[in-house]
C-alpha cells in the first residue's frame, strides 16, 4: 500500500511528469505527495533566468526565491494531476542526500524525474536520479 509518496522537484521537464504521474498515483491511492526542491549553490540554470531578472532579486537572494517559486508550481501541478493532500519542503545541500534523508522519513515511493536542468543532453540519467534510484530503500519510479 502507497501512502506517502516524494517527488523531487528542480523545475526540468522530466520532473514535471514525475509530478504529473505522482499526482495521479497519489489520488487513486489516496495517498499524500510531497514535493522536494533542494537549493544548491549552484549557478541558476540558463533556462530560469528571465525568472530573477522579471523580480529584480540581487543575486543572492536569487536561490532561494527560485525555489519558493518551483514550489509554488509544483504544488499546482500536482493538484491538477489529482493529489488532494500536498505538501512542499525546501531544503539546502546536496540534491541526492537530501532526497534519501527526506526518503527515510516513511516515504514508501519516490517518483523522480531521470534527468534534469543538468545540459549533458546525451546523458539517460542524470547524477542525482542515478544515486537516488541506487540508494534508495523505498520503491522508486524514474520518469522520463
Ligand atoms: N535540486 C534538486 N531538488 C530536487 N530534485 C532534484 C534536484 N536536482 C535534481 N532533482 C531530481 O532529480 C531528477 C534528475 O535530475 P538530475 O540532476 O539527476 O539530472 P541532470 O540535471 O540532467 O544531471 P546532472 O545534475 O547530473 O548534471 C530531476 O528530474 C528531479 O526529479
Ligand atoms: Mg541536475
Amino acid at each position: 500500500m502507497i501512502t506517502s509518496i516524494l517527488v523531487p522537484y528542480d523545475g526540468s521537464q522530466s520532473s514535471v511528469r514525475a509530478l504529473e504521474l505522482a499526482g495521479d498515483i497519489a489520488a487513486k491511492y489516496k495517498a499524500s505527495l510531497t514535493a522536494l526542491h533542494v537549493v544548491t549553490g549552484g549557478k541558476v540554470p540558463s533556462s530560469l533566468e528571465h525568472f530573477a531578472e522579471i523580480e529584480h532579486l540581487d543575486d543572492e537572494d536569487v536561490p532561494m526565491a527560485l525555489g519558493e517559486r518551483l514550489l509554488e508550481d509544483a504544488d499546482r501541478i500536482a493538484r491538477r494531476s489529482g493529489a488532494a493532500t500536498v505538501t512542499t519542503l525546501r531544503s539546502q545541500g546536496d540534491p541526492a542526500s537530501e532526497i534519501l534523508g527526506k526518503a527515510a522519513d516513511g516515504i514508501d515511493l519516490i517518483v523522480i524525474g531521470s534527468r534534469g536542468l543538468g545540459e549533458l543532453r546525451g546523458l539517460l540519467l542524470g547524477s542525482v536520479s542515478h544515486k537516488v534510484t541506487q540508494l534508495a530503500k523505498c520503491a522508486c519510479i524514474t520518469v522520463r
